[in-house]
């Protein structure tokens, strides 16, 4: 089977991969030049766990190739996904200008049958317009070539995506043809040959899958974190909470963990544009924005720890921070909790040293030399006056805490991701603050 994937970022490049991983012929397309040539040359532009090896095998093995030229492959190909970004937009829409410029290309330049895959998040009735500009391009040219659009919204999680993407826990497909039915099930089968768990639905609602999931996972994040918080006031602790209500099978276990608040590409944009799409249509999404307000609020919660801590005199503190990413084993810091942060620890006229297993170039990229760069993760905390925990790394669970505190100033430990045992903390010394305790 021969496809294009068109975007070859973090959804792009990890879905075209392991297409080709179960032997289908991928061509990956993407419109940065620099990001094409280093692909050819064996450079991975991103970090994520397992994927340098499977693309550069694959490659090799002559399955996967990459392009900056979508007209290229489009005569050779039976399905094209586009999985380019979808920011948002001005006013918090998803904006769709990438989606639609690739939706004309192909319209421009198709030559045979094929199905147009959305795969980026977007909202529903995209895949409608991507039909309507495929169609008026086909128009301009006076010729008559079927078509089929489909939706295939993707759930991989950064620093899990190539597990995710192998063994999916289901996939969405929203179709409007049996003969695109058909393909996406021909794809897909290999993914799931013994539970074959494609949930084939209609394209709107395929659409809607995506940011109701996204807005669900969110949204038990923010009500965690407002009940860790309520915590705090009252004398409870949130770990014990956590386990109480995650025991319960109507509730389940997964995503109940407070912290500093949740970041990345996805759960902002995506709560944002859903409440977008529903005002767009006269609606209120009253849950939502709560969501959204409670996990701004949360993405500050270490800066006012801090800053009650020392009654306001934050000047000229030295200030470790273990952790940049939004989460672990990516170097993704969209809209990353450790932004805020920084942002509010310099305001305060603090000294900022910062460690990251992977995300330090990501952040230079970002803000420079505002902060200063640690060797390793001791050496963040030399003569700091606090360490703020925001990446709950695995190397940074189990750390040599004598090693830490005879570095810094002062033992004083604001953990934004509840990963130390509060009574161990108290034993050796350290003064610890977490989430909802
Ligand atoms: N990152 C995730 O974890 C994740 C998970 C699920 C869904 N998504 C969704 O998938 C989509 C892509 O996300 P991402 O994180 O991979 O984005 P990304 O920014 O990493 O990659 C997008 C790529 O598209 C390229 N591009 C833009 N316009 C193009 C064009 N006209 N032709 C060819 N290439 C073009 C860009 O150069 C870039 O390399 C978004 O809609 C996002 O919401 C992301």
């Amino acid at each position: 089977m021969n496809i294009a994937i068109v975007g070859t970022g973090y959804v792009g490049l990890v879905s075209g991969t392991c297409f080709a991983e179960m032997g289908v012929n991928v061509t990956c397309v993407d419109v940065n030049e620099e990001k094409i040539k280093n692909l050819l040359n064996g450079k991975i532009p991103i970090y994520e766990p397992e994927l340098d090896e499977m693309v550069l095998r694959n490659h090799r093995e002559g399955r996967l190739n990459f392009t900056t030229d979508l007209t290229s492959c489009l005569d050779n190909v039976e399905i094209v996904f586009s999985a380019v970004g979808t920011p948002p937009d001005e006013d918090g829409s998803a904006d769709l200008k990438y989606v639609l410029e690739v939706a004309k290309t192909i319209g421009q330049n198709m030559n045979k049958y094929l199905v147009v895959v959305t795969k980026s998040t977007v909202p529903v009735g995209t895949a409608r317009r991507v039909r309507a500009v495929i169609q008026e391009e086909l128009d301009k040219r006076g010729v008559h070539i079927e078509f089929d659009v489909a939706s295939n919204p993707e759930f991989l999680k950064e620093g899990a995506a190539i597990k995710d993407f192998m063994s999916p826990d289901r996939v969405v497909v929203g179709v409007e043809s049996e003969k695109a039915q058909e393909l996406m099930s021909k794809l897909y089968r290999p993914f799931l040959l013994n539970n074959f768990r494609v949930i084939f639905t209609d394209i709107p609602s395929a659409e809607m899958i995506k940011y109701a999931a996204n807005s669900m996972l969110a949204t038990r994040i923010s009500f965690m974190n407002d009940i860790a918080n309520l915590c705090e006031l009252v004398g409870a602790d949130v770990n014990m909470v956590r386990k109480g209500i995650g025991s319960d099978s109507r509730i389940g276990n997964k995503f109940l963990y407070p912290g500093c608040g949740y970041g990345g590409s996805c759960f902002p944009k995506d709560v944002k544009a859903l409440i977008k799409t529903a005002e767009k249509n006269g609606y209120s999404m009253k849950v939502l924005k709560a969501v959204e307000e409670v996990n701004e609020n949360q993405k500050s919660i270490l800066f006012y720890k801090l800053n009650n801590y020392y009654g306001g005199a934050l000047q000229g503190k030295t200030i470790a921070l273990w952790g940049l990413a939004f989460k672990p084993e990516t170097d993704d810091m969209r809209e990353a909790t450790a932004l805020v942060t920084i942002d509010l620890l310099l305001k305060a006229g603090c000294k900022v040293r910062v460690y990251d297993p992977v995300a330090m170039d990501e952040c230079h990229r970002r803000i420079g030399n505002a902060v200063e760069y640690a060797a390793d993760m001791y050496d963040t905390v030399l003569n700091a006056d606090a360490l703020l925990l925001l990446t709950e790394w695995k190397q940074f669970r189990l750390p040599s805490w004598g090693v830490v505190m005879k570095a810094m100033n002062k033992p004083l430990v604001i953990d934004g991701r509840n990963i130390y045992d509060a009574q161990e903390m108290k034993n050796l010394g350290v003064e610890y603050y977490c989430i909802g305790k």
